[in-house]
């Protein structure tokens, strides 16, 4: 299929996959002895489809596990370096950040924060983020956070869904050099609930804000607190977080994630694929609010009681050389990014890159969307130097951690740019065809796991059925990520991007459903839909079609900027459409579907004979008229 790098780099222990395929329960029962337990299981794994408990009956913490395992051997190691957007910089230990966490565990009792309890974090990216969680998992409160980048509304919205009657924020964060008022945002998105005990504020920009009665500075309340604090011992299933994100219908849904399966994902899959050492300085550029944030930022190297460095703003801000000038100031070994972020150094040029001292990589990482083969080349030739390997890593915000990688901590296998290579041990995936049918090899057809890894998501948030439905109804027993994907001859994976109605725009993942919904309460819009096209950097962009009604006066220009604020508004700048198109009519299948494959053909300028066959049940005439109306329809529109 393509070119092979057999670069040799790896340990090579082929008994860790003997093992787990001969019996994936008592693999993953030994994983999970490389965590610290207050009391062991007494099952370890209750299948009740499709609802799995994991390490049923044992006892755990994940701060623990994070902190306490490492005080007596590594409390002078830097857990992290922070590096701030506007050159600030921070070195926390071990010893500093246990200090820390255990301060802010008292403090979020003191606020009658209970075991069970839900707190929202909406925070940049500095080190009380990572704090905030850990003082959370901590005293047993189920952490969720929420990606700085969302709206007032978005927040709203998952803060009753949560119930969360404390919210951890700070007065500001930065973002291009400019200051993003989280303060005030979160403000306007609790100013009419009615249950917000608590707002603790953390000081990151000195901005002005305002302090409601709720409201109370982080610094002051841990200035006063104990460092004191016994980490609370948890049934295994306890909730740990519920991170939402989009699916193909409604508003995003909070996935929820218990403790003592996901740390063993964590852990195993850290220290396989990115074969982990005490020596090594990892960086990965994830967000925090997202689940790569979550799972490999903040549990997974302080499993390890790795050192990492966390940045916290943009990329390529105050200019292009920013990344390597991290990479080079810190002697980062371990480098985990996206290929949006690849494709936008790739377009700065080699020149950048290769004016900085990047001799300490060793491995290079990839997660979030597909890689393309050119890119995947780029980084392993300009970035890693041809010595390092790419650890390409598939999963989602509901397996928890990878599924698909390398693993050059267990094993040497060949890599192909563009696959994430093989399943890693313990999972059971096939690619099958819509009756559920294994497809041949080399075909492309969905993907689907047959097993169960501790990693898992427990369910929906408050929502069992529809986590029955949107994940294990649509074959039977078997877990539906909803992504393409075919496997080659060799038995490596090629993901081949989502094959339902999830975008993914720089590696963020956005629903159509609920964007649309956002357009259409917009006074003057009848209908709306949007699509997805390809993008060279961000990989996919948002193209939105959109009705208006009869009776509209408002010119499009006015309409258009309308309709973009309140995307803003209502979900944040990340799910801004490219372009809006006005059209008289979208095109509907017989049966009333919106088209939407010759929506996507339209916006990319690809020819109707691409995509003759993809409408099931619509004759080829119908599709092209529907064709040729929208193209005049755009034109008309533009003009
Ligand atoms: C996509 C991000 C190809 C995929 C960790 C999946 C990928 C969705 C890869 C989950 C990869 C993630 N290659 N596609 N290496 N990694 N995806 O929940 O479509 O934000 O279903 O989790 O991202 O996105 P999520």
């Amino acid at each position: 299929m393509s070119d092979t790098f057999d670069i040799g780099l790896g340990n090579n222990f082929p008994e860790i996959r003997e093992k787990a395929d001969s019996d994936f329960i008592s693999f993953w029962e030994q994983q999970a002895k490389n965590l610290h337990w207050f009391s062991p299981w007494e099952r370890v794994l209750n299948w009740n489809p499709p609802f799995a408990r994991w390490f049923e009956g044992g006892t755990i913490n994940a701060s623990y596990n994070a902190l306490d395992v490492h005080q007596e051997q590594k409390s002078q190691k830097t857990a992290i370096f922070w590096e701030g957007e506007n050159g600030d910089s921070k070195v926390l230990t071990y010893a500093e950040l246990f200090e820390s966490v255990k301060k802010l565990a008292n403090v979020l009792v003191s606020l009658g924060v209970k075991k069970g309890d839900r707190v929202t974090i909406y925070l940049p990216m500095i080190p009380e983020l990572p704090i905030s969680m850990l003082a959370c998992a901590r005293i047993g409160a189920t952490h969720t956070v929420i990606f700085s980048g969302f709206s007032a509304t978005s927040i709203k919205d998952r803060v009753v869904d949560s119930h969360s009657k404390v919210i951890i924020t700070a007065d500001g964060g930065y973002r291009r050099g400019k200051v993003v008022p989280l303060k005030e945002i979160i403000d306007e998105s609790i100013s009419e609930l009615d249950f917000i005990e608590h707002v603790l504020v953390v000081k990151r920009t000195n901005s002005e804000i305002q302090m409601n009665s709720v409201d109370s500075y982080y610094d002051e309340l841990m200035e006063k607190s104990s460092a004191q604090h016994l980490a609370v011992s948890l049934e295994s299933t306890h909730p740990l977080f519920i991170l939402y994100t989009s699916g193909t219908t409604g508003k995003p849904k909070g996935v929820l994630h218990g403790t003592g399966g996901y740390l063993t994902h964590l852990y195993s899959t850290y220290k396989w694929a990115f074969d982990i050492k005490d020596s090594d300085v990892y960086f990965c550029t994830a967000d925090i609010g997202w689940v790569t944030g979550h799972s490999y930022v903040v549990y997974a190297p302080l499993l390890h009681g790795a050192t990492q460095v966390m940045y916290e703003g943009a990329p390529d801000f105050p200019d292009a050389s920013r990344i390597w000038n991290i990479l080079q100031k810190y002697h980062v070994s371990i480098f985990y990014t996206t290929p949006t972020a690849l494709r936008m150094f790739m377009k700065f040029g080699d020149d950048i890159p290769n004016s900085f001292d990047l001799s300490k990589i060793r491995l290079l990482g990839s997660v979030g969307e597909p890689i393309n083969p050119e890119v995947w080349r780029w980084y392993y030739r300009t970035i890693g130097k041809e010595k390092c390997p790419i650890i390409d890593t598939w999963w989602q915000t509901e397996t928890g951690g990878m599924l698909i990688s390398a693993l050059p901590g267990i094993e040497t296998i060949p890599l192909k740019p563009g696959s994430g290579t093989k399943p890693i041990p313990g999972i059971q995936m096939s690619v099958v065809d819509e009756n559920g049918n294994d497809v041949k090899r080399g075909t492309k057809g969905y993907l689907i796991i047959r097993n169960q890894w501790p990693g898992m998501l427990q369910t929906l948030w408050g929502d069992d059925e529809k986590y029955k439905t949107v994940y294990w109804s649509k074959y039977e027993n078997c877990y539906y990520p909803g992504d393409y994907a075919l496997e080659d001859e060799d038995g490596y994976f090629w993901l081949l991007g989502r094959a339902d109605d999830v975008l993914k725009v720089a590696g963020h993942r956005i629903g159509t459903a609920e964007l649309e919904s956002c357009i259409v309460s917009h006074t003057d819009v009848a209908e709306s839909a949007v699509c997805g096209i390809a993008d060279d950097v961000k990989g996919e962009v948002i193209i939105s079609f959109v009705v208006l009604k009869q009776n509209t006066t408002k010119d499009t220009k006015s309409l258009e900027s309308e309709i973009i604020q309140k995307i803003r508004e209502d979900i944040g700048a990340i799910a801004t459409p490219k372009e809006i198109h006005f059209v008289s009519k979208l095109p509907k299948t017989r049966s009333g579907k919106i088209m939407r494959r010759l929506l996507k053909a339209i916006a990319s300028n690809e020819k109707i004979g691409d995509i003759s066959t993809l409408e099931d049940g619509t004759a080829i005439s119908e599709i092209q008229t529907a064709f040729d109306e929208l193209q005049k329809s755009i034109k008309e529109n533009s003009n």
